[in-house]
């Protein structure tokens, strides 16, 4: 092996990446969504490719460049979100769901614009949204499954009873309120946890965080194909 291709762990891999907010229509003008920037997921995307990875970026309405080398299928709504990553998983080495995903749709949305009502609230009722990275990890042949977990409190307990209810191989967990970090930041700081593990990743770049979560997926990742 060369020395560059040395250096690209994931070379003849594909990876999918789920980044972004999803939005959740109320009527044709109006929607739900969250304060996701797709930064962590799309800087993720770009270290993969560059570690020789075929990555697959199914990303939620987001302000980012699609990176050089990546194939990005936009969507909107989690519901579009569940159909493409289920349209393309069976491919797939590993999974990785960067995005904040919404966990309810509005019931009946409105095809047409909704009109206030003189004096009048407006009650709206929701639905439970697919779990996205759930329903990957509980596939009869799962890829590698990486989740995310925002918190903001009890940030290692909530993000250990995720990775072990959703049967995942690794969760990398941050604290959203720490002021700086996390939604919308370029930085970050992740507390990533496997079934036998905890690793800390110090506040750094999304960039070089991206990095440093992708050498313990690799790791991670071949201890399981032994
Ligand atoms: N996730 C997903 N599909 C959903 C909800 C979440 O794929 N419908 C993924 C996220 O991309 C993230 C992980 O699940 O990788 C954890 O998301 P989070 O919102 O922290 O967990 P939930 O299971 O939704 O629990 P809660 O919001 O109640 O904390
Ligand atoms: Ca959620």
């Amino acid at each position: 092996m060369g020395e560059e291709n040395a250096n690209k762990f994931f070379s003849g891999m594909n990876i999918m990446i789920t980044a972004g907010p999803t939005r959740e229509a109320i009527d044709p003008v109006r929607y739900i969504s969250n304060h996701s920037s797709g930064k962590m997921g799309y800087a993720i995307a770009y270290a993969a490719s560059q570690l020789g990875a075929k990555v697959t970026l199914v990303s939620g309405p987001v302000n980012i460049p699609p990176p050089e080398q990546v194939e990005v299928e936009s969507v909107v709504s989690a519901q579009e979100m569940y159909d493409a990553v289920m349209g393309d998983i069976a491919s797939q080495d590993i999974f990785i769901a960067c995005a904040a995903v919404a966990d309810y749709r509005v019931d009946n949305a409105s095809d047409q614009k909704m009109k206030k009502n003189k004096d009048q609230g407006l009650t709206l009722s929701f639905t439970q949204n697919p779990d996205i990275l759930k329903s990957v990890a509980a596939l009869e042949n799962a890829p590698f499954t990486v989740g995310f977990a925002a918190e903001t409190q009890d940030v290692v307990q909530y993000a250990k009873s995720k990775l072990e209810r959703k049967k995942l191989n690794m969760i990398a967990a941050n604290d959203v309120s720490k002021p700086g970090l996390g939604f919308n930041s370029d930085k970050n700081a992740l507390i990533v946890i496997t079934p036998n593990t905890k690793f800390d990743l110090v506040q750094a770049s999304k960039d070089s965080l991206a990095l440093s979560l992708l050498k313990l997926v690799e790791q991670e990742y071949k201890a399981t194909q032994k």
